[in-house]
């Protein structure tokens, strides 16, 4: 036997994460029907559009094979231009962002590197970041990794609380801990996994909390806009980060098109206070410098000549489609069962759904077995999406996801869960 591998603190801290046990149940209970997979909508990824812009990218050989060639670490700047305008378009303004110089924007692969990125440029073991809750739980790992103190602000179906938020960064400041606090972590719309997005008025209000105590210790507030072109029956909203007109130095911005496009390609995209970008980018050049150029062009491409715009049209409709499915089932199945309530997303990909506290949806628990191992349908526990040593956390949450399957097997899905639920409610 050779002697014991000495992994490392970071590997040891990165082990057990709910991510890992997520992909770990999947494997495991192939057979059931899965309500858990935060995978998108297989039949609306762009096969047809991404093959013709490809071919086109590559017809010109010298065009394609500097295309083919490794990009440059925060993204060439021709494309970072393509992407500003876009970002202009997103939050409704004609000038292109032109005063938003391109050295703040950085390409990466998907947006979780960027967030993985923030987080090693920022904390050290100890160091706090403050998240909703429940939050997005593969961010959870990434702080968990870096040793981080995760402190959970009460959030409702406006998203964060404004005065939680207050309340909990004046406890810091208190108790002499506001120099340890370094990020505010929002996902803004259709929040992965309540689907709840902060209302407008509440955006200025957590902005300017994160201002009012930067001004004693630098706090920077990381908006996460991962699904926010996914909204169905209610119109675009202006992130956080366009309200934080001081040079844009509190707020860094992360976005994707994992969701609008296509995850395979794996472009993310971040917007970063002057301060930060060096850092994340030399990070980054440590890392892999650069993401994959090719996937930069293809993307770019399709901004460019409006397809992109086009396909996430169509990729809106299907997810909205699915949605209404996912939401009728849910209203046949479970309305008649007392304490339990959903929330009706308006975008995104996910259902959110609170059972009677008296039933656990863990992975340990008697609802988990009978869903996956009788009924074979397969769900995400709530209590993944919040800090692990929290012991306020609920465990009686689910989160679903209208992602994957079609309408037909999500009404599946469904029946087979409020069998699985009825199960324990009405034994
Ligand atoms: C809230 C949120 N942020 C970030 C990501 C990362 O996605 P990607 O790295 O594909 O951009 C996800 C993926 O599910 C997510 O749900």
């Amino acid at each position: 036997m050779p002697q014991p591998l000495p992994i490392s603190d970071q590997a040891r801290r990165a082990a057990g994460q709910a991510i890992g046990f997520l992909m770990q149940q999947a494997v495991e209970n192939a057979d059931c029907l899965s309500l858990a997979a935060g995978l998108v909508d297989e039949q609306s990824l762009p096969a047809e559009l991404a093959h013709r812009t490809l071919a086109d990218l590559l017809q010109d050989p010298r065009k394609g094979r500097q295309r083919l060639q490794y990009g440059t670490t925060q993204g060439p700047e021709p494309l970072r231009r393509i992407f500003r305008s876009y970002l202009a378009e997103l939050e409704q303004v004609d000038d292109q962002l032109k005063s938003l110089p391109l050295s703040r924007i950085i390409l990466t692969t998907g947006s979780q590197q960027l967030l993985t990125l923030i987080v090693r440029a920022l904390f050290n073991p100890g160091d706090i970041c403050l998240v909703a809750a429940p939050t997005y739980f593969v961010f959870l790992g990434v702080l968990q990794a870096a040793a981080a103190r995760i402190i959970p602000v009460q959030s409702d179906d406006q998203g964060m609380q404004p005065e939680a938020l207050q309340l909990a960064l004046r406890q810091l400041h208190d108790s002499g801990d506001l120099h340890r606090v370094r990020l505010v972590y929002v996902v803004s719309d259709f929040e992965n996994p309540s689907g709840v997005s902060v209302a407008p008025e509440r955006r200025p209000q957590l902005l300017e909390t994160v201002q009012q105590y930067s001004a004693i210790s630098r706090i920077l507030l990381l908006e996460d806009a991962a699904y926010r072109e996914l909204h169905f029956d209610i119109p675009a909203r202006r992130s956080i980060w366009s309200l934080d007109q001081n040079g844009h130095q509190n707020v860094i911005l992360a976005q994707t098109f994992s969701k609008s496009f296509s995850p395979g390609v794996r472009v993310g995209l971040g917007v970063l206070p002057e301060d930060l970008i060096q850092p994340v980018t030399d990070l980054k050049g440590n890392d892999d410098f650069g993401s994959p150029h090719l996937n930069q062009h293809l993307i770019a491409r399709t901004l460019q000549d409006g397809t992109y715009q086009q396909h996430v049209a169509q990729v809106r409709q299907s997810y909205q489609s699915k949605r209404d499915a996912m939401l009728a089932a849910i209203d046949r199945e479970f309305a008649d069962l007392p304490q339990v309530s959903w929330f009706r997303p308006h975008g995104g990909m996910y259902v959110w759904m609170k059972l009677p506290a008296h039933i656990s949806t863990g992975f340990d628990s008697e609802l988990f077995r009978r869903a996956t191992q009788v009924e074979k349908v397969m769900y995400v526990p709530g209590e993944l999406c919040y800090p692990p040593d929290w012991e306020a956390a609920p465990g009686c949450e689910m989160r679903l996801s209208y992602g994957v399957l079609s309408e037909q097997q999500l009404d599946e899905g469904i029946c087979r869960l409020a069998r699985a639920v009825r199960s324990l409610l009405l034994p």
